[in-house]
């Protein structure tokens, strides 16, 4: 493969980010275009998945075109199409698929369905270099999935820890309504909770003390209600940091056991919620306390881009041409796929 001019395209349209991004060889990033439909969603508190799909029909080939503008790429020079595959919503997802295989279709370039929490952690692969390869402890916590994995090696995966019931994000995002902030919410209670008191409330950290490595959010959110209900007078900011610093202990402190069990002295954060300031901070700061090293993708990287779906297209195109369609073939989303 001729590695320095060879360039792929990614694309993601799992949920309410139209995103696409130019890589050239296998992690020089050349452009990573992301439209939010975060405003439209805003008046009904969270994605509707019928507007979201028809809102990545409406934007899909303006972001592609935007991509490859600013890398300087023509589309007929593309090498490869990576596209999100799953999980997701499903009716985003064929936008972003049937995209995809017009494309490869058109340019007879090969094409690889991308699963999207591989993507998430493609976000380290991209900016790490030769600097922090596997193996290492990867905490994946966004809107949809709060995992910890066992990275051995790029492409091989094993999961040890995962939610019970809410996503970590989907708690920010739930808790943030509660307590009036506007959608999406997870944003916002960090912002405010730089003005609040963390120990204001001492709100449960569940599973904390339990054995494994398996998180349950959705007993916080109820804890908060009631709490507002019996103490109306509790400010907002308050509210917000006492949250999320119940929702930041339970984190840090299972992926510092797991990385201790497993006797790995690197973690990687990512997810739309590694973008979290107070969950940096205090990763950051256990680093030089127990002697391992913590990593967090850029901001722009940490929740959903394209860059990241053309990262996983390119490994496995490289490393297993298997994976490897055309537009004629089968690829199917699936709303559930897994690591
Ligand atoms: O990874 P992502 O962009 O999309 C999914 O794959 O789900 O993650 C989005 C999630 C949302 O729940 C959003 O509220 C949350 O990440 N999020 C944050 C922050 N930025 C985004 N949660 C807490 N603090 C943040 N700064
Ligand atoms: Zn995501």
């Amino acid at each position: 493969m001729k590695e320095k001019n060879f360039y792929t395209l990614g694309i993601e349209t799992s949920c309410d980010e139209t995103a696409a991004a130019i890589l050239r060889g296998d992690r020089e990033l050349l452009s990573n275009i992301v439209y939010s439909q975060a405003e439209i969603h805003k008046k009904y508190g969270g994605v509707v998945p019928e507007v979201a799909s028809r809102d990545h029909l409406r934007k899909i080939q303006f972001v592609i075109n935007e991509a490859l503008t600013e890398a300087g790429v023509h589309l007929p020079e593309l090498d490869l199409i990576g596209v999100t595959q799953g999980p997701g919503l499903v009716g985003c997802l064929l936008v972003g698929l049937s995209t995809a295989k017009g494309i490869s279709f058109g340019l007879e370039k090969p094409l690889i369905g991308v699963n999207h929490l591989e993507g998430h952690l493609f976000a380290h692969y991209i900016e790490s270099g030769l600097e922090a390869p596997p193996p290492f402890v990867a905490l994946i916590v966004s809107g949809g999935h709060t995992s910890l994995v066992h990275v051995r090696e790029w492409g091989h995966y094993e999961v040890i820890g995962e939610t019970r019931d809410d996503a970590a994000g989907e708690a920010f995002d739930k808790v943030g309504k509660l307590i009036g902030l506007g959608y999406p919410a997870g944003i916002e209670v960090d912002r405010l909770s730089k003005q609040g008191n963390r120990s204001a409330i001492a709100f449960p950290r569940p599973m904390l003390d339990e054995p494994g490595f398996d998180f349950s959010f959705a007993g916080l959110k109820t804890a908060i209600l009631y709490h507002m209900r019996e103490h109306p007078e509790t400010s907002q900011a308050d509210l917000a940091a006492s949250f999320q610093e119940a929702v930041v202990d339970v984190l840090v402190e299972k992926t510092l056991r797991a990385a201790d069990d497993l006797k790995i002295g690197r973690i990687v954060v990512v997810g739309g919620v590694a973008a979290n300031s107070r969950l940096r901070e205090r990763f950051q700061s256990s680093d030089s306390g127990v002697g391992v090293d913590v990593h967090f993708p850029s901001l722009n990287l940490c929740t959903d881009n394209a860059a990241m779906i053309a990262a996983v297209a390119h490994f496995h195109y490289a490393s297993n041409p298997a994976h490897v369609l055309n537009g004629l073939q089968d690829l199917s989303p699936s709303s559930s796929l897994r690591l």
